[in-house]
């Protein structure tokens, strides 16, 4: 047998690179604020640095160094006209975040996407922005990218969102900074609250309430200093990881704690992983800290009354979780996993199904039957970042050899990935 099938735990200290919804926010903000600022830990995979290029686009100074990341700006009133197409490749958060920006901008711009990003629905966001007075011409079909976004006046509007979505929320308040009025937004569920809390440390005027939350006209936006601590989804790919591989134990450093991001770690606990968490701080409102994960035997769980966008990123690992469990996980209302970078939901399916593993749609739920973990298939990665990590989880855990070759995909969100797995596999 190769020495690398036979492999299979994980120890040591895990540093993983920057929460990748966090970079992207403290890259946008910067670069729509007047002055200097200077960030650490900035995610350096493809969706962030997609983020980087359309505002060098405009004529924003984005440099990293030494694990630094400048931004310099004249601020959002002062964005250059771009000369080419702002390219977003696979990244939903550039395209609709930048989309909210530059609807009350002075500029036009094209954004462009790769295939998924093409495909993927944007009517999410031009709706209510429409709404506003924004002026977007959807290039694709049934309101898809490309999108040109001619700068207009815009107007506060009260929006009840039918999607629980980050990016609708997040889009809606960004151009809510630049709107006549209040804009208010609520949600039928909380989406992750990184744009507000952020905007809130600078000194916007924002207000949550409930599922509510509503911004005033915000002019200028300060330069600022921040570390981005270490990406919430990818810990929990190592977590699941140190949780199925028998005798691991990991400590994974300085991690984003985000209530709204950690519903993967209460799943995992209602699993029986042994996960326990030290050093909990605050840093620009955000939650961060340590966490300890020791290997242990798992059951099925059912994930009733964790509000789905908590973990929304997480279900291809948590499903590999369910996999190798006793007995039957359920994960209710997931059907967003259709519309995210791949058909998440019937990726996951196809996933499992090369490691012997059932796992079925019923509407919006999926359920997962654990069972032996053996590998009979090649895995597909449908160009999918997270499923691509949970195929190179199925692989350990099934004693395969890893991939390595999903390495570009992977690197989408987390290019440290193989790097601190082969540096933490005994
Ligand atoms: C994100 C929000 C979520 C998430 C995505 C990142 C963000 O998408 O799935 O990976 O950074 O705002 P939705 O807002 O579409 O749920």
């Amino acid at each position: 047998m190769n020495r690398a099938m036979v492999r299979k735990l994980l120890k040591g200290t895990i540093s993983l690179g920057g929460d990748k919804s966090l970079s992207h926010r403290a890259v946008l903000l910067a670069a729509m604020a007047s002055g200097r600022s200077v960030i650490g830990g900035v995610s350096s995979g493809a969706d962030v640095a997609s983020t980087c290029e359309v505002f060098r686009g405009l004529g924003v100074e984005i440099t990293h160094s030494d694990d630094r990341t400048v931004v310099s700006s004249n601020g959002r009133t002062e964005f250059t006209p771009p000369d080419r197409d702002l390219n977003c490749g696979n990244s939903g958060t550039t395209m609709r975040l930048c989309t909210g920006i530059f609807a009350g901008s002075k500029i036009t711009a094209r954004l462009v996407g790769d295939e998924s990003l093409s495909g993927r629905p944007m009517s999410r966001i031009v709706d209510p922005l429409r709404m506003m007075g924004a002026s977007i011409d959807c290039k694709g079909e049934d309101s898809r990218a490309p999108l040109v976004i001619k700068g207009s006046p815009l107007r506060g509007i009260s929006y009840q969102s039918p999607v629980a979505s980050a990016q609708v929320k997040s889009a809606l308040l960004l151009a809510g900074l630049a709107a006549s009025g209040t804009t208010a937004i609520t949600e039928p569920e909380k989406s992750r609250d990184h744009t507000e809390r952020l905007l809130q440390a600078l000194g916007c005027n924002l207000l949550v309430d409930g599922l509510t939350v509503s911004v005033e006209p915000c002019q200028t936006l300060p330069a600022f200093e921040y570390n981005v601590p270490a990406d919430a989804s990818t810990a929990v790919v190592f977590a699941v990881a140190a949780s199925i591989l028998e005798e691991s134990e990991i400590l994974l450093k300085n991690v984003l704690l985000n209530p709204t991001r950690t519903g993967g770690f209460e799943i995992l606990s209602r699993m029986g992983a042994e996960i326990s968490f030290e050093s909990r701080h605050l840093q620009l409102g955000e939650e961060q800290g340590d966490i300890i994960v020791k290997s242990t035997e798992l059951s099925g769980a059912d994930s009733s009354g964790i509000a789905t966008a908590t973990f929304i990123d997480e279900i291809p690992i948590l499903a590999v979780a369910a996999a190798s469990a006793n007995g039957e996980t359920d994960f209710h209302n997931v059907g967003e996993l259709r519309v995210k970078e791949s058909d998440r939901l019937q990726g996951i399916i196809d996933l499992l199904r090369c490691y012997n593993i059932t796992a079925v749609a019923e509407h919006d739920d999926l359920k997962v039957q654990g069972g032996e973990i053996r590998k009979i298939a090649p895995p597909d990665h449908k160009g999918d970042h997270r499923l691509a990590m949970a195929a190179e989880i199925l692989n350990l855990k099934a004693e395969a050899k890893l991939i390595g070759g999903f390495e570009a995909i992977i690197s989408i969100s987390a290019p440290e990935f193989y790097p601190q797995l082969r540096a933490a596999l005994q």
